[in-house]
């Protein structure tokens, strides 16, 4: 089961764009996992780095939002810090007893969030960007006169 990048993932920014594609290697990484054979201290640490990657890319993406006043940003937060707390909770869940059934449910889960996260939650970011210009960069050129 492995993500495929194609077009109807990009959003248009080219930072978030380029997050989601780390983000689906990561996932396709614990895919390929095989956690009966890997360590215990090698499947903690790829869970660890996964689930703070996507921490750093939610924050980018609110940032961005932010900047664009985008309308929706607190429900967009919200599904964010929801999918935070789940996650971790059933990561911390594995490591408690590294059983491979609640590796296989906690990947599925993951695989599942991405996927349908980005194509419906994160490209609505996409098309309200569209054309317009960050508040940022437009007090920067008034600024500039
Ligand atoms: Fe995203
Ligand atoms: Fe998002």
């Amino acid at each position: 089961m492995e993500l495929k990048w194609s077009n109807e993932y990009n959003i248009g920014n080219n930072i978030i764009d380029a997050q989601h594609k780390r983000l689906f290697e990561l996932v396709n990484s614990l895919s390929r996992l095989d956690a009966e054979k890997a360590t215990q201290d090698h499947m903690k640490k790829v869970l660890d780095f996964t689930l703070r990657y996507a921490a750093r890319h939610f924050k980018d993406e609110e940032i961005l939002q932010a900047m664009y006043q985008y309308p929706d940003y607190k429900a967009h937060k919200k599904i964010h810090e929801d999918f935070v707390a789940t996650a971790s909770k059933l990561v911390e869940q594995y490591l408690a007893g590294f059983s491979p059934e609640l590796f296989n449910n906690l990947k599925n889960i993951l695989y599942d969030w991405v996927k349908q996260h980005i194509l419906v939650e994160d490209r609505k970011i996409g098309e309200y960007t569209k054309g317009r210009v960050p508040d940022l960069a437009r007090l920067v050129l008034a600024r500039r006169g």
